[in-house]
């Protein structure tokens, strides 16, 4: 069995080591844009191919065979976590994420469980254990992941995706305690979750806090956010896994959002990535941040732009080159294939 930790580009890049090449892998990069995962969902609802581990494992490896990325993600979403807490959630149709009895008050607060991992997520813990004895043999890292609080909560509160986040930010400002009680039990379910994925096998674990920088301002980010985040990486820290962190629009505060932990900080596509690498500190590694609407277009302009983050990274150990937010439902799996070969051999080192 091969040791991951001294052979992974990845896993080396996690931890500011230098690696033969610039690890890249894709935020969704098991996804609609790829017809063998089309091919599944046409038989299967998400949510039976997030609940079925042998469906989950293979749609974890179709972009593994296709592509060759440098690491895997395990095929879930960051909400499903929600269901047995006590929540209704569906993937609509044409619609995104739906629940169905959001929450609106401190009592339905109160009625929130906590279930353990076992409970909530077994399948996707099963998923995990089937795509590492694939992988591992193989040489490649499997991420697993959660959904950080705040992302989280606006969707337990709002009952799907929002422009505002008004119900949110009502709820938080005005019952203080209840907004607490909420992101402490969803920061229980979360760790719990968490190390039990690294447990399973996963090599590395990245949160995903994909509104709270779209939705705060930095002084609410500080206040109701950022305790939460702060002990949810302190309580993962048990696992010895590298822990990414990844969110949105939080240029302003980016500190603040390094400051809550992580060895690599996720920055998204809006920021250079020299001027958030400077920001974020030379002491963490960084992820990240091609444009994903860049590979919308033809493939010269794709190269430029990918040149344009590698030229920034300078070559510095320590960058995961990967999009700045998910990969797009009609992008051409051509345009994928070429992007990750051109990084791994363009930043090959010949030494
Ligand atoms: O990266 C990966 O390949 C792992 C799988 C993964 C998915 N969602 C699969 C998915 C991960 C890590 C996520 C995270 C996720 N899910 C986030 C955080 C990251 C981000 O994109 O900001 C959020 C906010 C969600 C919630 C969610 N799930 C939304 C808003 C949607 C609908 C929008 C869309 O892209 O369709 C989903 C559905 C979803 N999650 C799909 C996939 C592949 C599409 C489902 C399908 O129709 O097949």
């Amino acid at each position: 069995m091969q040791n991951l930790t001294q052979t992974s580009p990845f896993l080396k890049a996690c931890r500011r080591e230098k690696a033969d090449h610039t690890p890249i892998w894709l935020m969704r990069q098991a996804g609609r844009y790829m017809p063998e995962y089309r091919a599944i969902r046409a038989k299967h609802t998400m949510l039976e191919v997030i609940g079925t581990p042998e469906l989950a494992a293979e749609v974890t490896l179709q972009p593994i065979n296709a592509f060759s990325p440098d690491a895997a993600i395990i095929f879930s979403d960051i909400l499903p976590p929600l269901i047995g807490m006590g929540l209704n959630l569906e993937f609509a149709k044409g619609e995104g994420p739906v629940i169905h009895n959001p929450i609106g008050s401190a009592a339905d607060i109160a009625q929130l469980r906590t279930p353990t991992a076992e409970e909530n997520m077994q399948p996707t813990l099963e998923a995990i254990k089937l795509v590492t004895a694939e992988l591992t043999p193989r040489g490649i890292p499997l991420i697993g992941f959660s959904g950080a609080p705040f992302t989280l909560a606006s969707y337990a509160i709002e009952g799907g995706g929002s422009k505002n986040y008004a119900k949110t930010k009502a709820l938080m400002v005005s019952d203080p305690a209840a907004w607490n009680e909420l992101l402490d039990k969803l920061v229980t379910v979360q760790v719990d979750y968490l190390r039990k994925q690294a447990a399973a096998g996963a090599s590395a674990l990245q949160l995903f806090d994909s509104w709270a920088g779209l939705a705060l301002g930095w002084e609410d980010y500080r206040r109701y956010v950022a305790p939460h985040n702060k002990r949810l990486f302190e309580e993962v820290k048990t696992t010895g896994v590298p822990l990414i962190n990844f969110s949105m629009g939080t240029a302003v505060y980016l500190d603040e959002v390094a400051a809550c932990g992580g060895d690599v900080i996720g920055l998204d596509w809006r920021i250079p990535l020299d001027w958030g690498w400077q920001k974020v500190g030379y002491d963490r590694a960084v992820q990240g941040n091609l444009d994903p609407t860049i590979l919308l277009t033809e493939w010269p302009i794709v190269q430029a732009h990918a040149d344009d983050v590698l030229r920034r990274a300078d070559g510095r150990p320590g960058h995961i080159f990967n999009l700045g937010h998910g990969i797009f439902p009609n992008v051409s799996p051509d345009i994928v294939q070429r992007l990750i070969a051109y990084v791994q051999e363009k930043t090959t080192n010949d030494e």
